[in-house]
């Protein structure tokens, strides 16, 4: 049910993307944060979009793709469900998730910081789609960490107490607009695109492919590339955030050449990762790869 879908969204000011496409939405604001977020990049991939039908995102997670490419009939989709509960309350019930951020940040300055781990626990029992965004809110760097039980377990970051509500609500009121009529899918990546024809562009930024290993987190590498494969029988155009540089060393996960047309490097600044296990804090740049 939609509750409160967009009262005062109008879509209609979402002209048409086209080869020469800038987005008219500004910067990405910060809604969700998430590991390995593309939303310091987005402009630049966004650049990079051709003219396209549907727009679908299948490794969602923050969205910030979505958020510039993302209009009507789009489809975000991510394997992780409360993520995916997270924003269909965002698209249908944005009032509520205020509310309930409004109350949190109050808890937290009050209970300063046991709170958080009082949402900690809770979160890992629940999977509750609001305490997944105070958890990433105020976790050290804001990044989603979970034990082998799949239990949430980065700590609290102490200089952090959580953005002023006020604020959280006017990002979550544009969010929700942005995201109106955009249908959200909580599954498999192969499963998001499924409905992709000739003419629509799909958008794919999968978990970090820093190693070489057959499997990326739950990603199946050759099934992955068995999937772009298919993408290219249909005519659908896609981009690929996937490998890159830091620092001096470059990991190269070998998309097969076959499969695109161009590679770009994109710019993509410190790596919060490294910062979040007290590594060297590097220059990190990833590769686009373009089948257009
Ligand atoms: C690097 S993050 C995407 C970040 C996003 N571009 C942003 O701006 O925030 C990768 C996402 O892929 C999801 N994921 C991992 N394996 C998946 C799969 N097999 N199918 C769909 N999503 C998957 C993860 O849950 C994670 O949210």
């Amino acid at each position: 049910m939609r509750l409160n879908a967009a009262a005062s969204c109008d879509v209609a000011e979402i002209p048409a993307r086209g080869a020469e496409f800038h987005s008219p939405r500004g910067a990405v604001p910060p809604l969700l944060k998430w590991t390995g977020s593309k939303r310091s990049q987005a402009a630049q991939i966004a650049a990079l979009a051709p003219a396209y039908n549907r727009y679908f995102e299948p490794f969602l997670g923050g969205g910030a793709l979505l958020y510039l490419l993302g209009r009507p009939g789009s489809v975000g989709g991510d394997s992780y469900a409360p993520l995916m509960d997270f924003w269909t309350m965002v698209r249908d019930d944005p009032e509520s998730l205020i509310e309930d951020y409004r109350r949190q940040w109050k808890s937290l300055q009050a209970d300063f910081p046991d709170y958080f781990y009082l949402v900690r626990d809770r979160f890992n029992r629940e999977q509750r789609p609001q305490d997944l965004n105070f958890l990433m809110r105020t976790c050290v760097n804001g990044i989603a960490r979970f034990s082998r039980k799949g239990k949430f377990n980065n700590s609290f970051h102490l200089s952090r107490r959580g953005m002023q509500p006020r604020r959280f609500a006017e990002i979550v009121r544009d969010w929700s607009c942005c995201v109106a009529n955009i249908e959200f899918m909580c599954g498999d990546f192969s499963v998001t695109v499924a409905g992709s024809r000739a003419g629509d562009f799909v958008y794919m930024d999968p978990p970090y492919a820093g190693n070489k290993q057959r499997y990326i987190g739950n990603l199946e590498i050759d099934r992955f590339f068995t999937a772009l494969e298919e993408l290219n029988r249909r005519d659908v155009k896609w981009a690929l955030s996937f490998d890159g540089a830091r620092g001096s060393t470059v990991y190269e996960h070998a998309v097969p050449p076959d499969l695109y047309l161009r590679k770009k490097s994109i710019p993509s600044g410190h790596s919060a990762v490294a910062k979040v296990l007290n590594g060297p804090v590097e220059m990190v740049t990833e590769s686009l790869y373009l089948n257009y």
